[in-house]
């Protein structure tokens, strides 16, 4: 798919801007603090329906404006549509709405719209660093490719926060009530591991081919879903009677550590080369490339599953990355059809591909842009 315009009001430091960026891929170049990745952010807007960044949500209003509002004309192998999200502060909060081909919409039927990839530097830890990290990859590129896991994940959220505040108050000690929640968590909380547990073992082999192909079949990646509770259960009525066993056996630790112990809140991916934890024994440059590996394969799930290449967003993330994993990374993306790659320095990125160059400056996209902005 093809982002033909992007619009953007009162959204970080962007005024106004009308953007016809290039198909292929589009570098959005210059020094610190200028909006580069605010322009990535507002496409990822659109995508996942929230930023990348973990922030507020009223923080994506340009300072002392009431709204921002991003949209942009995409074109897919389904023909053209407009995708609009417009974020209003409401308290101390915001409160969104999108829109498709202008019409007010909700989330669940916006969800699609537009699909892409992001990479930026927090994602070179997710081999390292919390599984948290990881989570967020499965959830990001599980809503994006069905609607049902996203509703699922967001009451999923709900119930935890909703039995986290119940063990802390003072009827944490009511049992029935606790199973209750329980009873809620089961149904949902299965739905998610069923869904996590399909969509892993696609990724496993995905992200095990590039990474074979990358480095001659030596070390042969393992990625596997660790599901809390541990569970090798494949089937919904499997993994629903495992989970419900095992929040029914943590009742007592969770009443007496007052919070949610057991459930996919608790998931993580391991990560193994030569059945060894590239975490703990890896070197920096094996745990790289197995991060690019998945990332790779997240890229070719989306791209299969849409049955067209999703956007990607590459958020400073290429000046990163030594020569040769910049090549073969970008090479196992073969067909993309646009992308958006951020940079302070041209030379950091060094694409062979060809590409357009757009400086951007204090919330303005200039110089050899000149000619893909619209206005
Ligand atoms: N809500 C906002 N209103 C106005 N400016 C903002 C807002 N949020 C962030 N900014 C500004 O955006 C700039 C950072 O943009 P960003 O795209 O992250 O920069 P970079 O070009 O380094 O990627 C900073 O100058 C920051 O002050
Ligand atoms: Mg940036």
């Amino acid at each position: 798919m093809r982002v033909e315009s992007l619009e953007l009001s009162n959204f970080r430091n962007y005024a106004a801007l009308r953007f016809e960026p290039p198909e292929g891929a589009c570098i959005l170049v210059g020094p610190n603090a200028q909006g580069k990745s605010n322009v990535l952010e507002a496409l990822a807007l659109l995508a996942l329906g929230k930023s990348f960044r973990a922030v507020r949500e009223s923080d994506l209003i340009r300072f002392d404006a009431p709204l921002a509002s991003v949209s942009a004309r995409v074109r897919t192998r389904a023909g053209g549509a407009t995708a609009g999200c417009v974020i209003t502060r409401a308290g101390d909060g915001a409160r969104k709405r999108f829109l498709r081909n202008g019409r007010s919409v909700r989330y669940g039927d916006f969800l699609g719209s537009i699909t892409a990839v992001t990479f930026v530097p927090a994602d070179l830890a997710l081999v390292t660093g919390p599984a948290s990290l990881r989570r967020r990859l499965l959830n990001a590129a599980l809503s994006q490719l069905d609607r049902s896991y996203y509703h699922d994940l967001s009451a999923y959220v709900k119930l935890i926060e909703q039995k986290n505040a119940f063990l802390k108050s003072p009827d944490a000690g009511d049992r029935t009530l606790l199973t209750t929640y329980n009873a809620q968590i089961g149904q949902t909380g299965a739905r998610l591991i069923g869904a996590r547990t399909n969509y892993l073992r696609k990724l496993a082999h995905d992200a095990r081919t590039a990474h074979a192909r990358w480095v001659g079949g030596h070390d042969e990646l393992e990625v596997r879903y660790l599901p809390s509770p541990p569970q090798e259960a494949q089937t919904p009525d499997a993994i629903r009677a495992a989970l419900d066993d095992a929040l029914a056996r943590a009742a007592p630790g969770e009443i007496a550590r007052r919070m949610a112990l057991v459930g996919p809140h608790r998931d993580d991916i391991g990560l193994n080369l030569h059945g060894r934890s590239l975490a703990r024994y890896g070197s920096q440059g094996q745990q790289r490339t197995a991060v690019l590996a998945l990332k790779a394969a997240e890229y070719s799930l989306a791209y299969a599953s849409a049955g067209e290449a999703p956007l990607l967003l590459l958020d400073d993330v290429l000046s990163e990355l030594d020569e040769q994993r910049r090549h073969a990374f970008l090479a196992s993306l073969a067909g993309f059809e646009q992308a958006f790659i951020t940079a302070t320095h041209l030379s950091d990125v060094a694409l062979d591909t060809p590409h357009r160059v757009i400086r951007v400056q204090a919330g303005e996209l200039i110089g050899d842009a000149r000619h893909a902005i619209g206005a």
